[in-house]
């Protein structure tokens, strides 16, 4: 990134002092991952554990699939931590770096690492799940790491993130909303409060883009047609258990299926940004920056008439066997 585009990101270091490091939660008010599981160093902690695995009696494998793959998606932070400390003019240089964008990444990480811990342990506790193959799968994915085509670009990363925290929130929330349909009260909350969590940071990202547009609409409008054309590629689309070589892909037509995460809700979140950074309405562009102005305003009804198509694809596929459910299939 050329070296004025870089100095943006160092006047803005107050900026983001008072308004994105607000959006961190204190420790001592966050919840904890122990706060939703049985106390293991409690007298009841076994009648506790077998309350958690009759509770989960009534869940579906597919949820089962589609809770894994978001929790495996949560276990690759240490590669998302590394994408955010790539970007120009951003990243930590030294792990304990003072800048605020640094302790922006290093609190965001120390947030996550929770939902990733939560899931896990949720998910070993239930009984329902190979946990071997998915502690495999996880190993497997961060040693590969991800490639979403942000090129150390904050203007691309921000966009980027935006979108995914939406996606998880989304995900998450949709989880929650079946936990409570079969009868897992405590599972909703668990993913509820995930939800919460990538709500949060959604709110955080998209106001750093926010700024963005306010400062330098036309760099940032590009940025955003270029991010949407190259399309937002998940964050665990190197997922491998060292069976499916198609594992993310199955896994991704589970969570279409029972309504997690759809093609309808990758439109919605694009709706939903196009709307919240202002995109229709922005004025002053150069000419390639109306043109990205234009292609960003056309996707929405163009992405809206494939979703039924998508969705009806998904319902029809064939089952596939999941190591991560002892190769039942879903
Ligand atoms: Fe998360
Ligand atoms: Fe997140």
């Amino acid at each position: 990134m050329p070296q004025e585009k870089r100095e943006i990101f160092t006047l803005l270091q107050d900026w983001a002092e008072n308004n994105i490091l607000v959006m961190l939660k204190d420790v001592e008010k966050s919840w904890q991952p122990t706060d939703f599981l049985p106390d293991s160093a409690s007298e009841g902690f076994e009648d506790q554990v077998r309350e958690l695995r009759d509770r989960t009696k009534e869940i579906p494998d597919d949820c089962f699939v589609s809770l894994v793959g978001n929790m495996i998606t949560e276990e690759a932070l240490p590669t998302y931590q590394t994408f955010l400390n790539t970007l120009d003019g951003i990243g930590d240089e030294t792990a304990s770096s003072p800048t605020p964008w640094a302790i922006w990444i290093r609190g965001w990480t120390a947030e996550e690492n929770r939902h990733g811990d939560l899931l896990n342990r949720y998910l070993y506790l239930s009984g329902r799940v190979d946990m071997k193959q998915i502690e495999k799968t996880i190993q497997y994915l961060i040693g590969s790491g991800m490639a979403v085509s942000t090129e150390n670009n904050p203007y691309l990363g921000f966009i980027y993130v935006s979108f995914q925290e939406r996606a998880t929130f989304i995900s998450h929330g949709n989880t929650a909303r079946l936990a409570k349909q079969y009868g897992d009260i405590k599972l909703a909350q668990i993913c509820g409060a995930v939800a919460a969590d990538e709500k949060r940071h959604e709110a955080a990202y998209t106001r750093i883009v926010e700024k963005l547009f306010e400062i330098d609409s036309d760099t940032t409008i590009r940025c955003l047609a270029d991010m949407m054309k190259k399309k937002i590629v998940m964050p665990a689309h190197m997922m491998y258990d060292g069976g499916d070589e198609n594992i993310f892909g199955h896994f991704s037509a589970v969570a279409q299926r029972i309504g997690v995460y759809t093609a309808k809700d990758y439109t919605d979140i694009m709706e939903f940004l196009v709307d919240r950074w202002g995109v229709e309405k922005l004025t002053g562009l150069s000419d390639e920056g109306r043109k990205a102005q234009e292609y960003v305003c056309s996707l929405v009804p163009r992405y809206r008439k494939f979703e039924e198509r998508t969705q009806a694809r998904a319902k029809q596929a064939t089952t596939v066997p999941f190591s991560w459910i002892f190769g039942r299939e879903v």
